[in-house]
């Protein structure tokens, strides 16, 4: 927004173009140096000066139009008139409209986030997914496009024969019921323990998928009670995260959509037999072949992908299709991708894998095979059990601190994940996540409820304030709506705060354009500190008459943006902690 201005008044300067010069231009590395820097080397080639000449040539011309501005080096550095502008920023970040992008109009985004196997427990991979997905799902909607999300559970596959052998073999009705995660697992540390020295295990489970493929009634019937208890304990989890899904369309929705992939691959002379299996071959990709149908028959995931797709596409009619899926996924989904254009799908472009890094919980790492898996159940207690205590101690008298410790300790475990770059890895301490300092969901929160609490403190001042000037002078003018666009004193905390919520627009098209929820946690936390800079700089509830109505809109702005941009996050915003 500020930068539009410096813009236009280089542009005539220059002979640059807007556009190009919004691109050029840089914040100084120091607040006192001003607030915008233009680099002069870039026309130095052009006007065949120095760049520090230039810029002692800009600067002038630029202060005999008014403007604060002075050469620093190759740089010509702009001050802008805060006193003036202030009160028009303020204005503008009120706005309803005010961060609504219209980058997408209206394309649809289909997003394919959390996906868990069944009878498995929900990995940490899952939730990275389930939290990143549902925060793209957010931001594309907040930027113009129509986000569509769908829950690709993994409910089919060779593990459900497995399961089923190993229910008919040990199964027990009544812990499935109570605790099917658990109770699943154990099943399936046992199939593996066991099958090591008992190869018919194997069999049984090849023979049970087999049959739950060919629609077996006893098959089907057991499979549907192991996706129903899974879903149950699910479905809790995404009440705790607040997540829900457009869809919920698990492989297994794709069965009676293989066979028209797979005559069609045959019909576009891509499929190839290799070893008694069938696998599109993808050499002039680099890649290995892609496997369509093993040797027993059966399909498999890469299959069920390729239907899954088709699907998104003709039926969904999407224009841009995510799939927020860990990196150790990425050959899977080049393969995929590479296979839909074979098939001469042109739009296998608008397909995109959103990888993203591994995390461990304190050092533990999840193996499913070997039963030592962190239950996202667990680290959720546990995350809410802490927050609880540090909310009882910071403020006993909080009437609903159960409820808010709920909302802490998920948060800080959402948030926890969603400040870093996706990319990384992650060794996420639980200690350092729901801490009310440093970089942590928490203290985002606990910045938002102070806000909140100077301004009730504030109004309570202005209501007294009423009163008294009801009995002496019945003047009824209010003073906030008349110094809106009147100059105001801007201190620096003030001014640094408010230009950091006029660039929001800017850190939402960051983070869209590289898929990126952190760029907005970094920015919910940057408000955050430079609130607290402000707060403990300059008076808000108590400030002099003349500055305290824009110090107090600037911390109604504060507010929203902060409660926004964690509502972005999936993160709850309490009034109070
Ligand atoms: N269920 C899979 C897994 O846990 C992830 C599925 C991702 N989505 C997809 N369309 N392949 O590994």
């Amino acid at each position: 927004m500020l930068m539009n201005q410096a813009a236009a008044q280089l542009a005539p300067l220059t002979g640059l173009k807007q556009n190009e010069l919004l691109r050029l231009l840089e914040v100084p590395p120091q607040a006192e140096m001003g607030d915008a820097a233009f680099p002069c080397f870039i026309l130095a080639k052009s006007l065949k000066k120095a760049p520090a000449v230039i810029a002692a040539d800009i600067a002038a011309q630029l202060q005999t139009v008014g403007l604060d501005a002075s050469p620093a080096g190759p740089y010509v550095n702009i001050r802008f008139n805060r006193e003036e502008l202030a009160p028009k920023l303020l204005q503008e970040l009120g706005l309803k409209t005010f961060g609504k992008l219209q980058l997408g109009a209206g394309a649809r985004v289909v997003i394919d986030m959390s996906s868990p196997n069944i009878a498995k427990p929900f990995g940490i991979g899952h939730l990275r997914s389930t939290v990143i997905g549902a925060a793209l799902y957010r931001l594309y909607n907040e930027a113009g496009y129509t986000s569509v999300s769908v829950n690709h559970l993994g409910d089919w596959g060779t593990q459900f024969g497995k399961q089923i052998a190993a229910y008919k073999r040990w199964g027990n009705d009544e812990a499935l019921q109570a605790e099917p995660i658990r109770t699943s697992l154990e099943l399936y540390v046992r199939f593996h323990d066991e099958a090591e020295n008992d190869p018919s295990l194997e069999i049984e489970a090849r023979d049970w998928f087999r049959k739950l493929e060919q629609g077996d009634e006893e098959a089907q019937r057991l499979w549907t009670f192991f996706v129903e208890v899974s879903m149950k304990e699910f479905n809790r989890m995404y009440e705790r995260l607040n997540v829900r899904f457009d869809h919920t369309l698990g492989e297994s929705f794709y069965n009676d959509k293989m066979g028209a992939i797979v005559e069609e691959l045959k019909a576009k002379g891509l499929l190839e037999e290799s070893e008694g299996a069938l696998v599109v071959r993808l050499e002039e990709e680099n890649m290995p072949p892609c496997l369509i149908i093993k040797t027993d028959g059966t399909t498999i995931y890469p299959t069920r992908d390729l239907a899954t797709a088709v699907y998104r596409h003709d039926v969904m009619k999407a224009d841009k299709m995510l799939y927020v899926v860990g990196g150790e996924q990425k050959l899977h989904f080049r393969q995929v991708f590479a296979v839909l254009s074979r098939m001469g799908y042109a739009w296998s472009e608008i397909c995109e894998h959103i990888p993203f890094g591994l995390m461990r919980f304190e050092g533990r790492k999840m193996s499913t095979r070997r039963g030592k898996v962190v239950f996202l159940q667990e680290v959720l207690d546990e995350a809410v059990a802490r927050a609880l205590q540090i909310i009882q101690e910071k403020n006993p008298n909080l009437p609903n601190s159960q409820e808010v410790a709920e909302a802490v300790g998920v948060g800080a475990i959402v948030f926890g994940d969603l400040r870093n770059n996706r990319l990384n890895d992650v060794d996420f301490s639980l200690e350092d996540a729901v801490s009310f300092e440093g970089e942590t969901g928490p203290y985002v929160q606990y910045t938002h409820a102070r806000i909140n609490s100077v301004l009730a403190k504030a109004a309570e001042a202005e209501r007294v304030e009423n009163e008294n000037q009801l009995e002496n002078v019945s003047s009824s003018n209010n003073a906030a709506a008349n110094t809106q666009n009147k100059p105001v004193m801007v201190g620096d905390t003030s001014w640094a705060l408010l230009k950091l919520l006029a660039d929001y627009p800017q850190y939402l098209e960051k983070a869209i354009h590289r898929n990126e929820p952190s760029v907005i946690a970094k920015y919910a936390i940057d408000v955050a500190q430079a609130f607290n800079r402000f707060y403990h700089a300059e008076r808000i509830a108590d400030a002099p008459a003349d500055v305290k109505p824009f110090r107090v809109a600037l911390t109604e702005r504060t507010a929203e943006r902060l409660a926004y941009s964690l509502y972005l996050l999936g993160v709850q915003a309490p009034e109070r902690m």
